[in-house]
């Protein structure tokens, strides 16, 4: 993925919220922190379960299968059984249009 693509607008995803969207055969969850958008792929890198059906604490996505976190911020393992990061994607809103772009390199 290299251009940005609109997946919703920013009155469709209030604070606290997430949604799912699919990119390019990727599926892709996007969470408003606090007016902040991230994105992080949906499948959890311990056994592929669906990260955007877990519970949001802070900034952290807890996956329902087996417990891993990530910080959907920069997509780190906060917490095993997961051991791999998960894959962040750029964001950005213009005008009211949310928008995710190509995945982040790690820092
Ligand atoms: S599939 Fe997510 S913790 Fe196992």
């Amino acid at each position: 993925m290299t251009d940005f693509v609109t997946v919703a607008t920013t009155d469709e995803l209030a604070t606290g919220e997430r949604l799912v969207v699919e990119i390019n055969r990727k599926w892709i969850a996007i969470f408003n922190i606090d007016g902040q958008y991230y994105a992080i792929e949906d499948m959890c890198t311990h056994d592929g379960g669906e990260l955007a059906d877990g519970e949001l604490i802070g900034c952290e996505i807890v996956c329902s299968r087996h417990g891993a976190r990530f910080d959907v911020r920069d997509g780190h393992v906060t917490r095993p059984p997961a051991l791999i990061d998960v894959p962040v994607y750029e964001t950005r809103v213009v005008g009211n249009e949310i928008q995710i772009g190509p995945r982040k390199k790690k820092a």
